[in-house]
């Protein structure tokens, strides 16, 4: 029995049309998958990219603002745009050209420019927090506040919630079953109990969050405003003040990563909701797609980060080896990538085109599943949208897992690929940027339209 109210077997009948139908209408992606296989592990340059809905991946030769083309000459409308990572347009232009004026002036030098001193100062006025940092990735951001949230409160165990995401971060790979705190699933390689010093506690549940953190040995609460990696699952009101208040009263302090909630406004939920974090995380599209992760503080973090260092230095005698860094973070390439991407595309005229349609999105997805009489939600947040398989939308992790379909999800994924609309793997989440159009959203939902008529059309198809 599935909660999406869809029979497996008819699932299954459609999902194998449109396989047959994606390898007829993909030829060169079948054969640069083939040809890929003999050099690259799995057939692809990362893992995952073998785990979206389509028999083989689907190569893409160009993109640009709200659209790619693939190897076979498809154009498509892409509501994925790299889970984020291209949330204001594939290329913006200000980005192409400040990659074009970096291009010539070096890339890494492991020293600062000016740059960096204006993103500094652009950060600090957007986001409200006076200290930052700058990484290359924001797992990497998340790992080093991680690290510093450790050395400031001299305490080991993070709290995250059930079913978060926060990068390829160890100490956040655990889930809650059954009350206890136990590992993620699929960790290869894991040599460490990661429940030693981790604790899962569901989200929206103030009295397992009291609760976690009245033992006193809680570093940091590491969570998003609202999940956004096990579906959508929004805060109840107040949540979000309780985790800040709680974690005040207990010693413990607050990661808020808006790594991907920067969707909803120009200062994240941070601003819009007045979080008050002692850190703040953000990645993925800071730069404008060139990899680039940023980590902010407020003074009294920067005050006890000093201090913290102090100890580190007197104890090591003066060797500052912190566990932090990588060579190629707050390169010259991306601060100047950040720098362009703040001054001139992550704009509140961006968000002001953004945000209505993404509610236009979400408005046509509640009415077409009303249209079909099925019992699913749509949830939304800023310029995402999501449509999961259960009547009212999540409240907490578990309850989105609940949900899933994934055999569903990928194949009407894969309808919409083979008919040139890309929304994000492993959920149902649809992204709008700054080129997208309302005639893209209405072709969109008029596509979604149709796969459900030929789906619900398929014999015994309804449970
Ligand atoms: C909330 C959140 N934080 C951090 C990350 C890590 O980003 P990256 O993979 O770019 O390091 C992700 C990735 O999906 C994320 O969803």
């Amino acid at each position: 029995m599935t909660a999406s109210g869809i029979r497996p077997s008819a699932v299954e009948t459609f999902a194998a049309r449109e396989r047959a139908r994606f390898r007829e209408r993909n030829p060169q992606s079948v054969a640069l998958a083939e040809r890929a296989r003999h050099s690259l592990f799995g057939g692809v340059p990362m893992h995952w990219m073998a785990d979206w809905s389509t028999p083989v991946p689907l190569f893409v030769e160009r993109a640009r603002g709200a659209r790619f083309h693939d190897v076979d000459g498809h154009d498509y409308i892409d509501f994925c745009l790299g889970d984020t990572g291209s949330m204001f347009g594939h290329s913006p232009e200000p980005i192409a050209r400040a990659i074009a004026e970096q291009a010539g002036n070096g890339l890494t030098s492991m020293l600062p420019g000016e740059d960096a001193v204006v993103c500094g100062e652009l950060l600090a006025a957007r986001f409200g927090l006076p200290f930052w940092q700058v990484t290359a990735t924001a797992t990497d951001a998340n790992r080093y506040v991680l690290r510093w949230a450790r050395a400031i409160t001299g305490r080991k165990t993070l709290l995250v919630f059930d079913g978060c995401y926060h990068g390829s971060v160890d100490d956040v790979m655990v889930r809650q079953r059954g009350g206890q705190t136990v590992p993620r699933s699929g960790l290869i390689g894991q040599a460490y109990d990661l429940t030693q010093y981790s604790r899962a506690i569901p989200f929206n549940d103030v009295e397992a969050l009291e609760a976690a953190l009245a033992q006193g040995e809680v570093c940091a609460l590491l969570c998003e405003p609202a999940m956004t990696n096990i579906g959508m699952v929004l805060p109840e009101p107040g949540f979000l003040q309780q985790c800040r208040e709680l974690t005040k009263k207990y010693g413990s302090l607050l990661i808020i990563d808006e790594t991907h909630t920067i969707s909803t406004d120009i200062g994240g939920c941070t601003r819009l909701w007045n979080l008050e974090p002692d850190f703040f995380v953000l990645g993925k599209p800071i730069a404008g797609g060139v990899p680039c992760g940023v980590f902010g503080c407020s003074a009294a973090m920067a005050e006890a980060m000093q201090q913290a260092r102090q100890r580190a230095n007197q104890d090591s005698h003066g060797h500052g080896h912190s566990g932090m860094g990588t060579t190629l973070s707050a390169n010259a390439l991306a601060m100047h990538c950040m720098r362009a991407n703040l001054e001139q595309v992550m704009t509140p005229a961006a968000y002001a085109h953004m945000l209505p349609l993404a509610a236009r999105l979400a408005e046509g997805l509640r009415r077409l599943i009303g249209k079909h009489g099925l019992k699913w939600s749509v949830s939304e947040l800023g310029a995402r949208s999501e449509f999961q398989f259960c009547a009212a939308p999540p409240k907490s992790g578990a309850e989105a897992e609940a949900a899933f379909h994934d055999e569903l999800q990928m194949a009407l994924h894969l309808y919409l690929i083979n008919r040139g609309i890309l929304i994000t793997p492993f959920h149902n989440m649809c992204l709008c940027c700054p080129d997208t159009s309302a005639e893209d959203v209405d072709r969109l939902i008029a596509t979604l339209d149709q796969a459900l008529d030929e789906l619900l059309a398929i014999p015994g198809a309804r449970l």
